[in-house]
């Protein structure tokens, strides 16, 4: 039996979501982005998972950022914020990357605008939490874990 653990998780954010803190907090809470990347880091510790974090209001870049993963994560949880609900170019570098992954919304999208209805990147996911806020980061986290573990 394997004895290599696999629980490198990359935790991408994309478009605006820098900006949390000054964003509508009836759909997004108050967490600034660093409050939030400390929270997700101590629900990662908790599951014995280890997180890097990436964010960028540059669509090729996030592009290029999964380009690059290979080898160095396990999994992906990603919050790619409007470029979700139409950037194929996001689509095909996530398929490329050939990792689990878990799409996470803050806010509940389904019961928005009509065209937050749509994601491109969810049939590439392992699941989809959406509306739960900053909680929403553990049960994808969760579900990557014993994703990883099975
Ligand atoms: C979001 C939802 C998107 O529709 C929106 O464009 C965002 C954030 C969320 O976390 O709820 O920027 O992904």
């Amino acid at each position: 039996m394997s004895s290599i653990t696999r629980n490198r998780i990359e935790v991408m954010h994309g478009v605006n979501l820098d900006q949390l803190g000054r964003r509508d907090p009836s759909h997004y809470g108050s967490l600034s982005y660093e409050e939030l990347e400390r929270y997700i880091t101590e629900m990662a510790t908790e599951l014995g998972l280890t997180v890097r974090f990436f964010q960028t209001n540059h669509e090729g870049d996030f592009v290029e950022h999964l380009h690059r993963l290979s080898g160095l994560a396990d999994g992906i949880v990603l919050n790619p914020g409007a470029w979700t609900h139409y950037s194929y170019a996001i689509h095909d570098a996530l398929e490329m990357t050939e990792l689990p992954a878990v799409e996470v919304h803050l806010s509940d999208v389904d019961a928005r605008e009509e065209w937050r209805r749509s994601s491109v990147i969810r049939e590439l996911c392992i699941g989809r939490v959406s509306g739960k806020g900053p909680d929403g980061y553990r049960e994808a986290l969760a579900l990557l874990k014993e994703h990883l573990a099975a």
